[in-house]
């Protein structure tokens, strides 16, 4: 089981962005995964403009995202890149704030003309961050994404699709991670009994 951080980096609290996000979480929770929301527009304004890394609030987050096995980052792609929001958020981070951590990124938009902004202005500056890995994002259109009554949320096949296969290999790539990290953890274990024998 490992846990996965989900961050959320619309301003809009009627975000299509955050029902791919759900969906995406619900898929992971599935999985046998917890998830630990991270949800930027909850953050006071001030300190986050500020970069004030000690405020309460933000140092949570921060801490939620450090204690997490990887993570699912979402944005709108606002200016053919990724929110604000969201860039002053990875701005607070020092510059290993994914190290060891599976990265999907994930954005949604309204032009097709913009699907590579996932990998031209997202995947720069996660791998920016120092994670272990960054598997294949995707680009949901916001038309793919439809609210209905009572909170209920439909994606429309052509993206379900994909978002499916994404969190499938990201899945994967997250279970080798957390093996390679027990592997180290066992053989530090055995390094150690030995030292103790020796001595
Ligand atoms: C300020 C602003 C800038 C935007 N810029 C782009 C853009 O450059 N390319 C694009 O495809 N969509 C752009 N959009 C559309 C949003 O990316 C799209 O509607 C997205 O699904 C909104 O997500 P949300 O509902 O989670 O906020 C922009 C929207 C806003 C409000």
């Amino acid at each position: 089981m490992a846990v996965i951080a989900t961050i959320s980096s619309s301003p809009s609290t009627t975000s299509r962005t955050d029902a791919v996000l759900g969906d995406l979480a619900q898929r992971v929770q599935r999985a046998g995964h917890v998830v630990h929301p991270i949800v930027l527009r909850d953050l006071p304004a001030q300190p986050l403009l500020r970069a004030d890394a000690e405020h309460d609030d933000i140092a949570r987050a921060a801490c939620a995202l450090e204690r997490a096995d990887a993570v699912i980052v979402s944005t709108p792609v606002y200016k053919a890149a990724y929110s604000g929001l969201l860039k002053a958020f990875l701005d607070l981070l020092p510059q290993t704030g994914l190290k060891d951590k599976v990265v999907l990124p994930i954005a949604t938009g309204g032009s097709p003309a913009h699907v590579l902004a996932v990998d031209y202005a997202l995947r720069p500056v996660l791998a920016s961050l120092a994670p272990s890995a960054i598997t294949p994002g995707w680009f949901v259109l916001a038309s793919e994404v439809t609210r209905l009554d009572e909170g209920e949320v439909s994606i429309a096949d052509s993206a379900a699709g994909p978002l499916a296969e994404v969190t499938r290999v990201f899945l994967d790539a997250v279970a080798g991670s957390l093996l390679v990290a027990a592997a180290d953890a066992a053989h530090r274990g055995e390094l150690l009994t030995r030292s103790v024998a020796v001595a």
